[in-house]
Parts: C-alpha cells; structure tokens; sequence
C-alpha cells in the first residue's frame, strides 16, 4: 500500500496514528535512505505511545529502551552494524520476540533477523522537499 506524506506534520500524524493500532510483541521496520525521516517518524510514534523521554538517534548504541508509554518502546538503528554477532550480543531476539515494540532503522541489512509478519515501512523521497512515499508492507 502507499501511501503519500506532504509534510512532517504528516510524518507525525502517520506516527501518531501508527501507535494508537500497535500491540506489545510488534516489529516496524523503517527503510530508507538517510534524511527520509525514520528518526523524525519513531519519534512520532514514540509520542503516540506515550513516551515522554527524549528519543536520541541509537546508531551507536544499536538500541535505546523507553519505558514511559504504554509499552515498552525498542528503537534500533542497526545502519553500523557490520557483524550479526553484535546483535546477539545485545539479545535483539529477546527485543524482537519480548513484549515491547521495536522499531528497526536500517532493518533491510539485517534480513534474516527480523521476525516474520513484521510491518515494513519503505521510505523513499518524493518530488517536493518535504515529501516522502510510504510503501507499507509485511515480511514473508
Ligand atoms: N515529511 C517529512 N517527514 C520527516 N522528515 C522530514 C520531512 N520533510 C522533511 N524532513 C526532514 O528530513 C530529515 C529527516 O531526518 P531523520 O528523521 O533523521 O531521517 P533518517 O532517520 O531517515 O536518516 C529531518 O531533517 C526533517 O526535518
Ligand atoms: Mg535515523
């Protein structure tokens, strides 16, 4: 399905709308090229949690845990990650088969980790500058 953002206010009202249909135990993926707005979007969807912290982008971190929503939020950016075993090193399977949501930047490079049935965000920019086009599907 696709979808067509005019504007960052519809970048948080798609996140915002996002969050109210997202039960414990789901993964998003966002894809897409730097800039198209996977941080600007988890932070939208963050807030339509509940979350009240801060969001601060994770790719050093590979993830940051938020605890003030209505569920625990998991925000990977997996774009510096060059070596599976780092994964399995911060327990991702437990992040992506426990009780949160987890939102994956990046989540094409790490294929074969991502659960099966995940929702898929595909971003990609749109004529005018603050358009962008949401290609929204599943994995198999
Ligand atoms: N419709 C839009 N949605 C989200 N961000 C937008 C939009 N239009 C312009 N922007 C700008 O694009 C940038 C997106 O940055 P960011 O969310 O960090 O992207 P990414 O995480 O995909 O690299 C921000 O500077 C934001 O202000
Ligand atoms: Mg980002």
């Amino acid at each position: 399905m696709l979808i067509k953002i005019n504007s960052e206010e519809d970048t948080t009202r798609y996140g915002l709308s996002l969050a109210s249909q997202l039960s414990p135990g789901e993964v998003v993926c966002l894809v897409g090229d730097l800039g198209t707005g996977k941080t600007a979007l988890t932070k939208a969807i963050a807030e339509g949690l509940g979350v009240t912290e801060h969001i601060v982008s994770p790719t050093f971190n590979i993830v940051k845990e938020y605890h003030s929503g209505r569920m625990p939020l998991y925000h990977f950016d997996v774009y510096r990650v060059s070596d599976p075993d780092e994964l399995f090193e911060i327990g991702a399977e437990e992040y992506f088969y426990g009780e949160g949501v987890c939102i994956v930047e990046w989540a094409d490079l790490i294929p074969d980790m991502i659960p099966s049935g995940s929702r898929v965000i595909e971003i990609s920019y749109g004529e005018a500058p603050q358009e962008r086009i949401y290609d929204i599907g599943w994995t198999e």
